[in-house]
């Protein structure tokens, strides 16, 4: 396993650079970070919707996963509440853990804002354990924050947040 290269973290702004659709962003992002690191089965978003009052799967690389995580629940909605990262070694220590893929062993969740406002998260997971280094925690925090410029407040609270204002400055 390999470390996460940091030369990552300028890619995804030079790839994203002009783009305007955030869900478009959203799914180059993940395919550039699910074939930069070794040893994942899973990279992707979850997008908090205010209409359903979950994280709404959002674009992804790896298998099938679960559509809709309430906030609090699993490492996803944990990371989201608490709006903080997660570097979990073992997910089958995690109390609440959500195994969409039974191959997953470790896993890293990230916010993402937008605003100010969290608005969603970065998931990996890795079938192996202990797969992410505080290292890899580091430089994946940089990729969303040199990300979430690029996503389009007006065309996410559309989409995700039509009931409210608070994503205007
Ligand atoms: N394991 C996550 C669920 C999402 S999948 O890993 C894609 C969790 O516990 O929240």
């Amino acid at each position: 396993m390999s470390t996460l290269d940091p030369l990552i973290i300028a890619q995804v702004d030079a790839l994203l650079t002009d783009e305007h659709n955030p869900i478009t962003a959203l799914a180059n992002a993940a395919a550039l970070l699910y074939n930069s690191m070794s040893d994942l089965n899973w990279a992707g978003f979850y997008l908090y919707s205010e209409t359903t009052d979950s994280l709404d799967l959002g674009p992804f690389q790896g298998q099938v996963a679960c559509m809709h995580i309430q906030p609090g629940r699993g490492v996803v909605g944990t990371s989201y509440r608490q709006n903080q990262a997660l570097r979990v070694p073992n997910v089958h220590e995690f109390a609440g853990h959500i195994a969409c893929d039974a191959a997953s062993n470790s896993e890293v969740v990230i916010p993402l804002s937008v605003n100010g406002r969290v608005i969603g998260v970065l998931d990996i997971d890795s079938p192996l354990l202990d797969r992410f280094s505080e290292s890899d925690l580091k430089t994946l925090q940089d990729f969303a924050q040199a990300l979430t410029p690029h996503l389009d407040a007006t065309i996410l609270r559309k989409v995700y947040w039509p009931a409210s204002n608070l994503m205007q400055q």
